[in-house]
């Protein structure tokens, strides 16, 4: 059998697809975070692990991906000491739950609630291109390559997260589900590529939202879905806040949009079929610290008074989806 190169297998199910997409536009920041995570001293122990001889028998014999948690078993011969130490190395796991062997990785997001409101928004999957943007270390991209796409694509660009997705796919071994460490703005490089392109959590994170969804419209084909979440403030005739400090405590929330703001994004950008889909306040049940993610939760982001305001007195988080076709 060929050696398995965890981090060389994320980009492996793009090779098929080199003629479709703008290679000069997607492998410079890829190169960039590859360059940064093996010249970084913090990963050194983690990249050693990865290409050593023990981790090939990494490989599960059954998964299960359709549960709250996303499990795999490992071969008797796996090395569970070397496996739960890359995890523990790789804290605060942002997104989950995974159970890998015994190993339970409890997540700050309890991911399957917001799974629970995405799958039934989600086209039948068998055939199609998805790209997860923002996908954080996977979770729910390696749900919906567990439904047979012809590829499923995680893109962040966060180091962290794609080191994550590699050690989970190293046991997962999910087929065509692969992960570009890069960001939105490299969907350039797919122009009229993807059936279904899900985005959460990333647009307030967005200065400019409107050209992310433009961005999102080029990059799927005529007939294609845009599935889009984000954090929504939800007050009558206020369609967007730009908080001028910080919002939840966060530094990089740029505009935090209304569901409507965001219906009338997707329909500047050229979208059809819009519907939004409004869950309410994000609870500390969904969002909280754990082990694996042992900092500040949602519970510190909010007025210890009123929970309806954040820390900073701004409407707390609410959490909407949005959906859309790019007309044929
Ligand atoms: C709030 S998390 C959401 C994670 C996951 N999609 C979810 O909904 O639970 C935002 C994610 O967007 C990623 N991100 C940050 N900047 C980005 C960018 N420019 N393009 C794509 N993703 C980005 C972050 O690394 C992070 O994983």
């Amino acid at each position: 059998m060929d050696r398995y190169y965890p981090l060389l297998a994320t980009l492996r199910p793009l090779f098929p697809f080199r003629d479709e997409v703008l290679p000069q536009l997607l492998i410079p920041e890829a190169k960039r975070l590859w360059k940064q995570v093996l010249r970084s001293q913090h990963w050194a122990p983690l990249v050693a692990a990865l290409n050593s001889d023990s981790w090939q028998r990494m490989a599960s014999s059954h998964r299960d991906v359709g549960g709250d948690a996303i499990k795999a078993s490992l071969p008797p011969s796996a090395d569970r000491e070397a496996l739960e130490r890359a995890c523990r190395l790789l804290v605060p796991w942002r997104i989950g739950p995974f159970q890998l062997g015994e190993l339970v990785i409890d997540s700050e997001w309890q991911s399957n609630l917001k799974w629970s409101r995405l799958q039934p928004l989600l086209p039948p999957l068998r055939g199609l291109r998805v790209a997860d943007v923002g996908c954080s270390n996977g979770y729910f991209l390696l749900k919906m390559a567990a439904c047979a796409p012809e590829i499923a694509i995680g893109l962040d660009p966060i180091d962290r997260c794609w080191l994550q997705f590699a050690v989970l796919q190293s046991v997962l071994r999910l087929p065509q589900c692969g992960f570009l460490p890069a960001g939105i703005e490299s969907l350039e490089g797919f122009p009229s590529f993807f059936d279904l392109i899900v985005c959460m959590g990333v647009l307030y994170h967005q200065r400019d939202p409107r050209s992310a969804v433009k961005q999102l419209f080029r990059s799927l084909r005529p007939g294609g879905t845009a599935i889009v979440e984000s954090l929504v403030i939800d007050r009558p005739g206020e369609p967007e806040l730009l908080p001028k400090g910080r919002y939840a405590k966060m530094r990089n929330a740029w505009v935090i949009p209304s569901p409507g703001a965001m219906a009338l994004y997707l329909e500047e950008a050229g979208f059809h079929n819009i519907a939004v889909h409004n869950f309410g306040a994000v609870t500390t049940a969904e969002q909280r610290r754990t082990e694996w993610a042992p900092y500040e939760s949602l519970a510190e982001f909010l007025d210890p008074n009123d929970c309806s305001l954040t820390i900073e007195g701004h409407p707390a988080p609410h959490s909407a989806i949005v959906t859309g076709l790019r007309p044929l």
